[in-house]
Order: structure tokens, then C-alpha cells, then sequence
């Protein structure tokens, strides 16, 4: 579509008014409500990035392992970057994507929870494809700026949706998704800087909890478990 308020919204809709077909992509040149996680905005300028929505129904899923969407999304993207683009890709927990350490494409996963499982699924992307300026505040990176060319976003669209099918196929499969999901993950067994309680340190990341908490174990030896919105990765340094 041309101009959505958000792809996750449109998506949201369509589940609503009728019985949509899982895997229903939904696309736009331009929201003008674009989403990020922990309710920020997602800006992106008209038609230079990807920005879609996919409709999954996972059948026997339980609301406490949805972390596990979120997981074979980032899987997914991450190896169409690293595969199709030969680009360095990594995971930023919980569902970031970067290259080089910079934010190349973030994820918005929303669902529907009937008692103790998922009934659908809204799994949002926004890839920077052709954008080349971002705001100061923001380390961003896009494919453009990575390989000096422009693409259609459409182009990765279909590029990207292969490497869902795949992964979606392992969504029951929590060993081997957490397994993945760890192999690429930044910070995994490397000491970054974390900020946490207004407290800097120090830390490597050892593991995942059962609902996808981060697992650290700060330079000092001490243990820590971290939900969602509690902890901020700084870098390489404080
Ligand atoms: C984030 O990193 O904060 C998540 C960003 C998710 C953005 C995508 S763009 C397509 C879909 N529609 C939205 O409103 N948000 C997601």
C-alpha cells in the first residue's frame, strides 16, 4: 500500500474484520503512525525502507513461550542479511538487528492471547533499505549505506520471506531457536557495557531465561536476570 497509519495496525484490522490467511504480508511506502517497541515511534522516510507486517497463526503455542516469535523473526532477518548480503548481522536482545553495531532493522511483535495461547500474531519490520541520513540521536545504518546501493524494498520483501518460511518451521522447536538465536547474538560471551538502576558495568551475556530474560554475568562474577525493559546495552564502552 502507499500510505498506512501503521502495517501493524492494517494487519491488526484485517484479523479483526475477517478470517485472514496466515501468512498475510502486509506492506506500505509510508506510515504515518509507525510503532517501535516500548511504545516509540518508528520514522521512516516515503518508500526508501521496508516496512511490513507478516499474519502468523502458530497452532499450540503457549502465551508464555512467545518470545519465540520474536526470535525466529530476528533469526530470519539476520541470515537473509548475512546470507543474501554477505553482511555481518547480529541480534541486539531482545529484537534489534545490527550491523557493524549499528541499527539496521527493528521488530515489533504483537499478539493475541486466548486463555494460555497465541491465537494469531502480528510479527512488524521496518528495515532501513535506502535511507542515508538519521537523526544524531539514533546509530543507524541501512543497506544503502552498507554496500553504496539502492534497492527496491519490495526487493527484500521477497528476498526476506524464504528465510521466515524456514525459521518459522523450528517455532515449536525452542532448543534449536534459542541455540540460534545465541550464535548470533551481540554480546554473547563478550564483555559490553550495560547500563542498569542508573548503575554502569561491565557484563557478558551467559544465556536466556524461560521468557527470553537476559542472562548476565557482570565483570565482578555476580549473576543477573534482566526482563524487558529494565536494561540498556551502552557498547563497547560506558
Ligand atoms: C523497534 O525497533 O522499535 C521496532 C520497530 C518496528 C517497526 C515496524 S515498521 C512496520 C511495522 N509497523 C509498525 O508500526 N511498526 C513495525
Amino acid at each position: 500500500m502507499d500510505t498506512v497509519d501503521s502495517t501493524n495496525n492494517y494487519a491488526a484490522n484485517l484479523l479483526k474484520e475477517s478470517d485472514v490467511a496466515e501468512g498475510t504480508v502486509v506492506m506500505a511506502q509510508f506510515q504515518t503512525e509507525g510503532r517501535g517497541q516500548r511504545g516509540s515511534k518508528w520514522q521512516s522516510a516515503r518508500g526508501e525502507n521496508l516496512l511490513m507486517s507478516v499474519v502468523l497463526k502458530p497452532k499450540r503455542m503457549e502465551a508464555s513461550g512467545q518470545f519465540a516469535i520474536s526470535q525466529m523473526i530476528c533469526l530470519s532477518i539476520v541470515s537473509c542479511l548475512q546470507q543474501t548480503w554477505n553482511l555481518p548481522a547480529a541480534i541486539k536482545w531482545p529484537n534489534d538487528i545490527l550491523v557493524g553495531g549499528q541499527k539496521i532493522a527493528g521488530v515489533l511483535i504483537e499478539n493475541a492471547v486466548r486463555g494460555n495461547t497465541i491465537e494469531s500474531s502480528i510479527a512488524g519490520i521496518g528495515m532501513n533499505v535506502n535511507q542515508v541520513s538519521f537523526s544524531d540521536d539514533v546509530q543507524a545504518t541501512s543497506l544503502h549505506k552498507l554496500t553504496g546501493n539502492k534497492s527496491e524494498p519490495e526487493t527484500i520483501l521477497r528476498e526476506l520471506l524464504p528465510f521466515i518460511g524456514q525459521f518459522y518451521g523450528l517455532i515449536l522447536n525452542s532448543r534449536e531457536l534459542e541455540k540460534r538465536y545465541l550464535e548470533n547474538l551481540y554480546g554473547f560471551n563478550e564483555n559490553l557495557w550495560y547500563k542498569m538502576n542508573g548503575d554502569e558495568f561491565p557484563a557478558h551475556i551467559t544465556g536466556l531465561g524461560p521468557h527470553g530474560e537476559l542472562q548476565l554475568q557482570k565483570a565482578t562474577g555476580e549473576k543477573i536476570e534482566c526482563g524487558f525493559k529494565e536494561i540498556e546495552l551502552l557498547g563497547k564502552s560506558s
